[in-house]
């Protein structure tokens, strides 16, 4: 039994943004899609197979848990870990040809000696702190860095890479960030006394932003997504979200003027009126702080959350739906009819960023992925899993009209 509340997934917008983000780089340019966190909660596995069959050809995660089942599932694209990589996991890292980061030189000793007693290269990134202050080697210690690594059997260094602090907002320190990463790789290149293959830097916010910094690859999550605020503009299309959160109304009772609901009693109803319980909580990730802030689509319609969220339920004013009945279906974040709510507006609420507000939906939600009719790319990405494909998403659309 499915439970009514869930997240859709819209992997034929997934691979339209592929396209579009493919459409406007250089053919030489690729796409690293980035992953992690199961997809940014969408899901990792038949997002890695849509984005790659779509136009992307390297995935990104943060940890080796997270590249290792991808592995398992049978993904064989090149697969580079974004986080600090534990020593110990050098052997599985060249046993499963997944590229670490190199930040620290016991690291990349590590991964040399994997490297040797396996018998075929342990393959990496150099990443470069240019301002970031989080993971990487300092700019100006590149060169002694790469000196340390000079000739060093077992090691592959395949790419070089950086990470913006502020790509969204702050146009003079991501250039600042840019030039440091160029003058960083010159240097690491005349100490290693070749070329890095693959360059690359950009975040969402930066690949929007700055074509100029889409050198070999960009590497971008939340636009993959159609998450952000600015999920296109000057240099890109227009991207689709992907994701959608909805619910059914498993109650609908009335609620008298001046009667509260709900813990803490924060919301008093101003007249006589209809509530509906949504059995969404913040265990599925959907955040306390919305409680009388966010609203839900129903019927179309913008019906304010009441009360205080609880851990499996929210609770709307349906004055704005007054039909609304038991089963009708909510949107929480997604379309319904003429009106939207987006994951920027619910991050703004949260006083958050879109990326928190979808890694944290839990594994309690069910994910139901659907491709639009005819769209080939779906089909063939999955042709091995067609059982993860729903069409209920498109039914439901059929059926109920605007109240889908
Ligand atoms: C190193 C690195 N690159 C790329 C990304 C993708 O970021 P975004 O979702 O903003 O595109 C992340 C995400 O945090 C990251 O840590």
């Amino acid at each position: 039994v499915l439970r009514p509340a869930w997240l859709e997934i819209n992997l034929s917008a997934l691979a339209d943004n592929i396209h579009n983000l493919k459409s406007v780089l250089s053919p030489h340019q690729q796409i690293i899609a980035v992953i992690k966190a199961n997809a940014y909660g969408h899901g990792a596995y038949p997002v890695a197979r849509v984005a790659l069959e779509a136009g992307a050809s390297r995935l990104a995660v943060a940890i080796v848990e997270e590249a290792l089942e991808l592995r398992e599932q049978g993904i064989a694209a090149p697969i580079m870990l974004l986080g600090a990589t534990p020593r110990e996991a050098a052997p599985v890292l060249v046993e499963q040809q997944i590229e670490a980061p190199l930040t620290d030189v016991e690291g990349a000793l590590a991964l040399a000696a994997a490297g040797r007693k396996l018998g075929k290269p342990a393959l990496a990134h150099l990443k470069i702190d240019s301002g970031m202050h989080r993971l990487g080697v300092r700019a100006e210690e590149v060169t002694s860095f790469c000196e340390q690594l000079r000739g060093l059997a077992g090691l592959e260094i395949i790419g070089v890479f950086t990470h913006f602090s502020s790509s969204q907002i702050d146009p003079e320190f991501t250039l600042r960030q840019l030039n440091i990463f160029k003058q960083a790789v010159t240097e690491a290149e005349t100490v290693l006394g070749h070329r890095i293959p693959l360059r690359h830097v950009c975040n969402s916010g930066a690949t929007v932003r700055y074509p100029e910094a889409w050198l070999d690859a960009v590497r971008p999550g939340a636009l993959l997504y159609g998450i952000p605020r600015d999920r296109g503009g000057m240099y890109m299309p227009e991207m689709r979200p992907v994701l959608a959160l909805k619910a059914r109304l498993s109650v609908v009772k009335p609620l008298y003027a001046g009667e509260s609901v709900g813990y803490d009693r924060t919301w008093q109803a101003p007249r006589d009126t209809r509530v509906g319980l949504l059995p969404v909580g913040y265990a599925d990730g959907w955040d306390r702080l919305l409680s009388n802030r966010a609203a839900v689509l129903v019927h179309g319609q913008r019906c304010p959350i009441v009360g205080r969220i609880c851990m499996d339920t929210t609770i709307v004013d349906l004055t704005p739906a007054p039909d609304a009945a038991v089963d009708d279906v909510a949107v929480l974040i997604g379309t319904q009819g003429q009106e939207q709510v987006e994951v920027h507006e619910i991050a703004a609420l949260c006083d958050t960023v879109v990326q928190e507000v979808v890694s944290r939906f839990s594994a309690r939600l069910p994910r139901v992925y659907y491709a639009e009719p005819g769209d080939e790319r779906v089909q063939r990405a999955l042709a091995d899993q067609r059982s993860l494909l729903s069409d209920a998403p498109l039914r439901d659309r059929a059926n109920s009209g605007q109240h889908g």
